[in-house]
C-alpha cells in the first residue's frame, strides 16, 4: 500500500491463531494485534516457535486454525495468487539470513527488485547501492555469502528484506552474531526506518536490551501460548512471574534451562528463600537519529499512570523528569 511514494504501516491482525507439526503443538489461540507503524518484539524461550510463528504471518505456513488478517484479507485462507500479491507487502529476515549461496552479495540483495518489479538495472542499481550503504556493505558487493562473515551474512539479507520498501517488516534475530557496536547501529537503524516508512515492525530478539528500548510493544511465548503482548511499560512493569523472569533476564522463576521447571526444582526455589530483585527502572526509547519524535511516541510513563501502575525507581529518567501525570517535566 503507497501512498505519496512512501510506504504506510498496516496493521496485522491475528486471531486464535493454533500450529502444530503432526502432533507436536508449537503454539495455540495466539491472538495479538500488530499496531499499524508501531514496532513491536516477540520473545520467548528458545524452541517455543518464534520463527514459526513469523512464517505463519507471511504465509509460509500453513496454521491448523486461526487468522492473520492485514485489511481485508486473511491470509490462510488466500489463494496462491492472492498471496503473492501480499507477500509484496512483506519484507522479511529469517533467521538464517536464507542468502543464495551461488549469487553474490549484490545479486541476492536485487533479487526482489527483479523478481516482482519491472525496474530496469539503472534503477535497480541505485536501490542496491543504497540498500548496502545503509546496512554497512558497501565493497562486499561481489563476494559470496560463503567469503563474507556471519554478521555480514545478516546484514546483506537485511539490505534485501528492504529492497521492496516494504509496510510490513518481520525480522528474526537481526541482531544475533553481531558484535555490540553493530546491535547498537542495527537498533538505531530499525527506529530510523521506522521513523522515515512508518512500516510495521515485528522483531525477534533474545536481546534484552533491544527489547527493553526499541519496541512500542512486546510479546512472550511460552510454554505453547502468548503470555502476553502489549506496550512496552505493560511488560516492563509486570509481575507477572514469567514475564518477570524473562524481561529482566533472571534465574528465578518458572522458566528453567530446560523449558520449564519442575515442581521439585520450584519446590526447591521456594524453601531456599530466593527473593526476586526489585524490578530495574524501565529506560527511555531508543530515539530515531534525525531529532524527530517516533511514529508511536507516547510520554514515558503514560501506560502506567493510565493504568495506575508505579513505574519501578528510577525509571525512564536519563536527564528527563517525568512528572505525575506522566508527561515530560522541561
Ligand atoms: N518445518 C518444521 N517441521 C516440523 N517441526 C518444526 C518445523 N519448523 C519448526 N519446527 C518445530 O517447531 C518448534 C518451534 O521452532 P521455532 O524454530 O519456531 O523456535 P524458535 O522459538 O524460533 O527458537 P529459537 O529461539 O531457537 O530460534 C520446534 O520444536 C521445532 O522443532
Ligand atoms: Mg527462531
Amino acid at each position: 500500500m503507497r501512498l505519496a511514494g512512501r510506504a504506510v504501516g498496516i496493521e496485522v491482525r491475528v486471531e486464535r491463531l493454533t500450529k502444530s507439526f503432526g502432533r507436536q503443538p508449537v503454539w495455540a489461540d495466539v491472538t495479538l494485534t500488530l499496531p499499524a507503524g508501531e514496532i513491536s518484539v516477540l520473545l520467548g524461550p528458545s524452541g517455543t516457535g518464534k520463527s514459526v510463528f513469523l512464517k505463519t504471518l507471511v504465509g509460509l505456513l500453513k496454521p491448523d486454525r486461526g487468522s492473520v488478517w492485514i485489511g481485508e484479507r486473511d491470509l490462510p485462507r488466500l489463494s496462491e495468487r492472492e498471496l503473492y500479491e501480499v507477500r509484496r507487502l512483506f519484507g522479511v529476515l529469517f533467521q538464517d539470513g536464507a542468502l543464495f549461496g551461488s549469487m553474490n552479495v549484490y545479486d541476492n540483495v536485487a533479487f526482489p527488485l527483479r523478481e516482482h518489479t519491472r525496474k530496469r538495472e539503472p534503477e535497480i542499481r541505485a536501490i542496491v547501492e543504497e540498500k548496502l550503504e545503509m546496512v554497512g556493505l558497501r565493497g562486499a558487493e561481489n563476494k559470496l555469502p560463503g567469503q563474507i562473515s556471519g554478521g555480514m551474512r545478516k546484514r546483506a539479507g537485511l539490505a534485501r528484506a528492504l529492497v521492496l520498501d516494504p509496510s510490513i517488516i518481520l525480522f528474526d534475530e537481526p541482531d544475533s552474531g553481531l558484535d555490540p557496536v553493530r546491535t547498537a547501529y542495527l537498533n538505531q537503524l530499525i527506529v530510523d526506518l521506522n521513523q522515515q516508512t512508518d512500516a510495521t515492525f515485528l522483531i525477534v530478539t533474545h536481546d534484552i536490551n533491544t527489547a527493553r528500548t526499541v519496541p512500542d510493544n512486546i510479546g512472550l511465548l511460552y510454554h505453547g501460548h502468548l503470555a502476553m503482548f502489549g506496550p512496552r511499560e505493560m511488560l516492563l512493569s509486570s509481575t507477572e512471574p514469567v514475564v518477570r523472569q524473562f524481561l529482566n533476564a533472571q534465574r528465578i522463576g518458572p522458566i528453567g534451562m530446560a523449558e520449564e521447571k519442575d515442581a521439585t526444582e520450584l519446590r526447591a526455589e521456594a524453601e531456599s528463600g530466593a527473593e526476586l530483585p526489585p524490578l530495574p527502572p524501565i529506560p527511555l526509547q531508543l530515539q530515531p537519529s534525525n531529532g524527530l519524535p517516533r511514529r508511536a511516541q507516547r510520554a514515558p510513563g503514560e501506560w502506567c499512570y493510565a493504568n495506575g501502575v508505579t513505574p519501578p525507581l528510577g525509571s525512564f529518567s536519563s536527564s528527563r523528569l517525568v512528572g505525575a501525570n506522566g508527561r515530560e517535566m522541561t
